[in-house]
């Protein structure tokens, strides 16, 4: 596969799964990677309170950790919540931040999302944003309006290529089996780029933009090898080493 522009990036969501009994997982993951040349970044982003384990298994490995939301504040009385600095402590190097779940389950606001990115980049860390239209937004041909008004609201201004990954997820692709055709998938990520060096102070040529939603091994070839894509935001099929060494190898 012809690989273009900055260098990859292939992260696992594991959402609401995984606990001890899955650490197993990612130690597999990182045998089976000891020995293969990558042209890409790994990375496994589990949920907070197993971050510190897994980072024990991944110790060793090229395998970067990442976590999933953050709180804007660096501390103080937020009830259930962690900062980006406690998930900097346990070994994070990113946090995944506006991912559609949370704007759905949680009502997060562009502007919220944008407050969470600029609290990853004060830690120290990169902010995977993630960014997406909905089935309906799709079939009334909103999709790159959509798309412009989130990158608008959501990347914080004076955001540097290097701590800022934007992830363009189709919600109606998350978990459902469907994706887009690569010409819908080069039509939002050239948007995106193009969008990114008008709208904010990033270096768009320099700025990953993976796309997320239903990736697996079957059609990862083709999302991966379209224009503008820079590697995959993976969901369910990050959960067994198996399948998510079937979307990384595509890079190999
Ligand atoms: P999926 O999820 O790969 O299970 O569709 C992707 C995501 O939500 O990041």
């Amino acid at each position: 596969m012809a690989i273009e522009g900055p260098r990859a990036l292939v992260a696992g969501n594991w959402k609401m799964n995984g606990g001890v009994a899955m650490l197993k997982e990612p130690r597999l993951l990182a045998a089976m990677l000891k020995d293969v040349k990558l042209k890409c970044d790994v990375m496994v982003c589990p949920p907070a309170i197993i971050a510190r384990r897994v980072k024990s298994v991944l110790k060793g490995s090229r395998i970067r950790l990442g976590g999933q939301d953050c709180h804007w504040a660096a501390s103080g009385a937020h009830t259930g919540d962690i900062s980006a600095e406690m998930l900097r402590e346990a070994g994070a190097t990113a946090v995944i931040v506006g991912h559609s779940e949370r704007r759905t389950n949680h009502g997060e606001t562009d502007e919220l999302v944008s407050k969470k990115a600029t609290a990853a980049h004060r830690a120290g860390l990169k902010a995977i944003i993630c960014l997406g239209e909905t089935l309906d937004e799709r079939k009334a041909g909103k999709t790159l309006e959509v798309l412009s008004r989130q990158i608008r609201g959501s990347i914080p201004s004076g955001s540097t290529a290097d701590l800022t990954v934007i992830a363009y997820e189709p919600v109606w692709a998350i978990g459902t089996g469907l994706t887009p055709t690569t010409a819908e998938v080069a039509e939002a990520h050239a948007h995106i780029r193009k969008e990114l060096e008008g709208v904010v102070d990033l270096e768009a040529a320099a700025t990953r933009i993976l796309y997320g939603g239903s990736v697996k091994g079957s059609n990862a070839a083709e999302l991966m090898g379209t224009p503008n894509v820079n590697g995959a935001l993976v969901g369910g099929a990050s959960l067994k080493a198996a399948d998510f060494l079937g979307i990384i190898k595509v890079y190999a």
